[in-house]
C-alpha cells in the first residue's frame, strides 16, 4: 500500500503587511528585509476571527473537499504548530472539534519548520502498515500574536507571518504518493532558535553555550510569565540567525540528497522542490548547491513570509493549484528549523 495526496488546501488571512507597515512601529527599512529575506509582505490573522487551529480547519476543508471525501472520511489527524491555541490541550482536537468529526485520534507534532516533513512521515507509516486509508495532516501557525513588534525583536518579527496549509494523504495501490521521508534532529542546538517561556527549563540553558547569542541565563517563573520575563523580553522567540542560516544551507541539501540516494534518484530527476519558506537567500543557496534550475523550485516567501509548519503544505498547494506539479512528476519537499531539525520527503505525484 502507498500513500499519496489526494488533496491539498491552504488558507492565509486577509490581512497583508507591508515590510513598510512594519516600518512604522520598529527601526527597519523594505530594502533591508527584502534583501536579507526576499520577503516582501505577510499576512496576520484577525484577533477574535482567526486563530491557528480556525486556520488549519478552512485549509483542511478545502483538502477534503479536493480529496473527494467528507470529514467523516478521515481516519486520523497530524497537527503541526509551534503556536498552538492553547498551551495544552495541542490544536489537533480543536481542528478535529471544528470538523465535526468524533473518536478518531488527533496527534499534535512539535517540529516546527520541519512539523508537515515529520506529520507526513507519521502518516506514511500508519497508511502504509494498514492502520489508517485516510489522514489529514495539518500545518498551521499564528506567528502573529507572539512577536515583538518593537526594534528589539526586529530580526525575528520581519521574518514571519501566519497562515496554515493541509494535506489528505491516502492509502492507494497505484504505483505512486511519499516514495522515502527522512527525518533528523540535532537537540545540542536547542538554545539558537527557541521561546523558552512558559517553560520548566527552570532558568538554566543545559546544551553547548558556544556561539549562543543569548545573553545570561532566560528568566523562570515555570509555567508563568512574570515581569521580569516581559521586562527582558524573555517572552519573545530568540535566534541566533547567522548560526540558524549557516547549519539550514549545509542540512537541506543533505536531506534532499539522502531522500534522492534511498529511491535511486539525482537532484536532477526532481521536477519540483518544494523547500521549506525559511529565507528567500536559503532557498536560493539550496538551489545553487544542487544545480537546480528555477523553474524546478517554487517559492512564494515573498508574499507569506515564514510560516513555519504551514509553509511547505502552502507552497506546495499553491504550485499545484498554478498548475507547476503534474500527474508522474517526482516533488520533494525538504525543511530545516528549530531543534535543530531537518529532513526531506519524495513523492511521485
Ligand atoms: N532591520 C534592520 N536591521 C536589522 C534588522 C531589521 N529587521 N534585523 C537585524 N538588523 C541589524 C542588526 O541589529 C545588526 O546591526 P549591527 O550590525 O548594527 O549590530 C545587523 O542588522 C546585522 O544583523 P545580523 O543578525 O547579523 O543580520 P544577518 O545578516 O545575519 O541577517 C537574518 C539576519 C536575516 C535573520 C539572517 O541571519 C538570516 O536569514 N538567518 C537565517 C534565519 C532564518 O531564516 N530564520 C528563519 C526561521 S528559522 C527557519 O525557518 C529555518
Amino acid at each position: 500500500m502507498n500513500a499519496k495526496i489526494a488533496g491539498i488546501g491552504f488558507y492565509v488571512p486577509e490581512r497583508i503587511v507591508t515590510n513598510e507597515e512594519l516600518t512604522e512601529v520598529m527601526d527597519t527599512t523594505s530594502e533591508w528585509i527584502v534583501e536579507r529575506t526576499g520577503i516582501e509582505e505577510r499576512r496576520y490573522a484577525e484577533k477574535h476571527k482567526d486563530t491557528t487551529s480556525t486556520m488549519a480547519a478552512e485549509a483542511a476543508k478545502i483538502a477534503i473537499e479536493r480529496a473527494g471525501l467528507t470529514a467523516e472520511d478521515i481516519d486520523f489527524i497530524v497537527f503541526a504548530t509551534l503556536s498552538p491555541d492553547y498551551y495544552f490541550p495541542g490544536s489537533g482536537v480543536l481542528l478535529q472539534r471544528h470538523l465535526g468529526i468524533k473518536n478518531i485520534g488527533c496527534l499534535d507534532i512539535r517540529t516546527q519548520c520541519t512539523g508537515f516533513i515529520y506529520g507526513i512521515s507519521v502518516a506514511d507509516q500508519y497508511i502504509k502498515s494498514g492502520m489508517y486509508k485516510n489522514i489529514l495532516v495539518v500545518g498551521a501557525e499564528l506567528h502573529s500574536a507572539g512577536l515583538d513588534f518593537s526594534t528589539r525583536g526586529r530580526n525575528v518579527t520581519v521574518i514571519f507571518g501566519d497562515g496554515a496549509g493541509a494535506a489528505v494523504l491516502q492509502a492507494t495501490e497505484e504505483d505512486k504518493g511519499i516514495l522515502t521521508t527522512n527525518l533528523h534532529a540535532d537537540g545540542e542546538f536547542a538554545e539558537h532558535l527557541a521561546y523558552f517561556n512558559p517553560g520548566t527549563h527552570g532558568g538554566v540553558f543545559l546544551g553547548d553555550k558556544s556561539d549562543l547569542t543569548y545573553e545570561g541565563e532566560p528568566e523562570f517563573g515555570g509555567m508563568h510569565l512574570t515581569q521580569e520575563m516581559m521586562d527582558k523580553g524573555d517572552i519573545f522567540p530568540h535566534m541566533n540567525g547567522r548560526y540558524v542560516f549557516k547549519h539550514a544551507c549545509e542540512k537541506f541539501p543533505a536531506a534532499i540528497k539522502e531522500a534522492c540516494e534511498a529511491t535511486g534518484h539525482t537532484p536532477d530527476d526532481i521536477n519540483m522542490l518544494i523547500p521549506h519558506q525559511a529565507n528567500l537567500r536559503i532557498s536560493q543557496m539550496i538551489q545553487l548547491g544542487l544545480g537546480i534550475e528555477d523553474e524546478r523550485v517554487y517559492n512564494n516567501i515573498q508574499k507569506y513570509g515564514n510560516t513555519t509548519a504551514a509553509s511547505i503544505p502552502i507552497a506546495l498547494c499553491e504550485a499545484w493549484e498554478k498548475g507547476l506539479i503534474k500527474d508522474g512528476d517526482l516533488v520533494c519537499l525538504a525543511a530545516f528549523g528549530s531543534g535543530f531539525t531537518w529532513g526531506a520527503a519524495l513523492i511521485r505525484w
